[in-house]
């Protein structure tokens, strides 16, 4: 069995206070460090580790013609190479920059430890074609590398160019996430990796047997199997792998944590004011928790924000769910009524089946957001000025909706300057893309501004008034 051991949920994520690490003799640390990450510098041989891969390079695929494989990714041994400019192979199974080491030890299952023979495994199998049905999709088409680890599409396309009804979130940082999943239906990286295999639209195996079978013939991995786990091929040593090769994408240095470690200039005068309102009048910290010791921006819990409200009608679609549930209620069923099925605007109802959780999906990180739109669990917001709309009207009004969620009457400006915010969460080393996405999005929000409703968000209209004129 795959380690399913369930984390703390309150537990914060506490990094290192400064990326200006000093290294004095016998690999002790001490200027420019937090008191807790001073504590830690007591285990110093894995603290000279970390530091040495503070280092960020720029992404560097721009303007650059990338080849491209099935369904519109680019091809894997691309991706491969470019994955390795981003963290380099001799850093891989350490602990991560900016982590401390024994905060990282909770993400690591005590199967499961990082070595460098699993994390190469895991590499080989995340761009491995061969791990689906008819030979045309990896892990890696659906969360590239040259797309910030996600498709840049509203919803991805699988075997067969079947399209399914969810959003790729991006598996930048997923690591650092309490549950997987937009409705947290599995509970490790190493058990979700099993599922898009058998996941009859993504890699469509019938079961975990073929998919090893599918590859067990390959003299290379079964040694790499061996070396890593001891054992032949087999399904659930596949998730390992992969989950182990997954911690090593964290992504955490942003210009906004740079701000708060302290350096002024890190960000702009538009952004500063965009965290207060962040914090004050838009109320967004009221689910996206964000601070030096939790910095994906996410509560990891699951709110109904309306997004999809427009077009359900919720209650008869969860009598559906039930009853679906009732029938066969296997761990791949439930996968086919999540992405295949209109049920999958249930979110995590489908895994609980309390009625609170209809229409509920887990708060969405935001670090790093500015280059993975389209944005929500259905992929149909285009970009941040759209996510702003959509909550400055209060979300979309539904029985289910958070009581979070209200008008909050923000100015075009005030508008601006949330979203000048968000644009400073993501990693350096993506700096470049993240300026194309917000000249792409700033010209398409000028072009359009579909969710935009002023007389909702200034409070001139109130939200429920569609709902009972029907
Ligand atoms: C056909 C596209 C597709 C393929 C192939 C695919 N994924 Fe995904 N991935 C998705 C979508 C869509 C979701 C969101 C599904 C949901 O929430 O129900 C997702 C979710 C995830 C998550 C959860 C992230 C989070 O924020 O909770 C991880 C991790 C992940 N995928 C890793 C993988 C790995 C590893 C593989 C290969 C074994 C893989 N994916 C193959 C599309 C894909
Ligand atoms: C009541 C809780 C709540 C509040 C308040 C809230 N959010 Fe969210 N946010 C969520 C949830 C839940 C999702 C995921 C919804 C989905 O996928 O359908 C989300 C998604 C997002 C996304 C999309 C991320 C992606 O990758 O798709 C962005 C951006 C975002 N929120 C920013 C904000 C901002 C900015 C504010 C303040 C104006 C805010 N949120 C207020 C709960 C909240």
């Amino acid at each position: 069995m795959i380690d399913r051991g369930v984390r703390d949920t309150n537990r914060a994520l506490h990094w290192r206070g400064n990326g200006r690490v000093k290294l004095l003799e016998g690999g002790r640390t001490s200027k420019g460090m937090s008191r807790r990450a001073k504590t830690v510098s007591a285990v110093g041989a894995t603290l000279l580790a970390v530091s040495l891969s503070c280092a960020t390079q720029p992404g560097d695929w721009l303007g650059r013609r990338v080849p491209q494989t099935q369904h519109g990714a680019a091809a894997m041994d691309y991706q491969a190479r470019e994955y390795d400019k981003l963290i380099p192979p001799a850093d891989a199974a350490q602990v991560p920059c900016r982590i401390d080491p024994h905060i990282w030890d909770a993400f690591v299952p005590a199967d499961n430890k990082m070595t460098v023979e699993r994390v190469a495994l895991g590499k080989k199998l995340f761009f491995d074609k061969r791990l689906s049905k008819d030979g045309t999709v990896s892990c890696a088409t659906c969360h590239d590398v040259t797309r910030a680890f996600t498709d840049q599409r509203p919803t991805s396309e699988g075997i067969g160019d079947k399209l399914g009804r969810r959003n790729a979130p991006t598996t930048m940082n997923a690591v650092l996430l309490q549950t997987m999943f937009l409705d947290g239906r599995s509970p490790t990286l190493d058990h979700q990796a099993t599922l898009p295999i058998i996941n009859p639209i993504e890699m469509g195996f019938p079961d975990g047997e073929s998919a090893a079978r599918a590859i067990a013939g390959d003299v290379e991995y079964q040694q790499m199997f061996k070396k890593a786990y001891g054992r032949e091929v087999n399904y659930e040593d596949i998730g390992r792998a992969i989950g182990a090769f997954e911690r090593t994408m964290v992504f955490l240095d942003s210009p906004f944590r740079r701000y708060l470690e302290g350096d002024p200039k890190a960000i702009s005068a538009d952004a500063k004011e965009g965290w207060r309102l962040f914090n004050e009048k838009a109320r967004c910290v009221s689910c996206h928790h964000m601070s030096l010791s939790n910095p994906l921006g996410t509560d990891n819990r699951f709110h109904n924000i309306g997004v999809s409200a427009r077009h359900q009608d919720f209650e008869e679609l969860a009598r559906r769910g039930l009853k679906a549930l009732q029938e066969d209620p296997s761990e791949r069923r439930l996968e086919e009524l999540a992405l295949n099925t209109d049920m999958s605007e249930l979110g995590r109802f489908m895994a609980t089946k309390n009625r609170s959780d209809i229409g509920a999906f887990r708060t969405s990180m935001l670090l790093n957001v500015g280059i993975t739109p389209p944005y929500m669990h259905d992929g149909t917001v285009t970009t941040l000025w759209d996510v702003m709309d959509h909550y400055n009207k209060g979300g979309e009004a539904n029985l289910f909706l958070d009581g979070g969620m209200e008008p909050l009457a923000l100015t075009e400006k005030e508008i601006d300057q949330v979203v000048a915010f968000l644009f400073t969460l993501t990693d350096l080393r993506f700096a470049e893309e993240n300026q194309r996405q917000m000249r792409l999005q700033r010209a398409q929000a000028l072009k359009s501004r579909p969710l935009r409703d002023d007389q909702t968000a200034n409070r001139k209209k109130l939200a429920f008034e569609d709902r009972i004129r029907k």
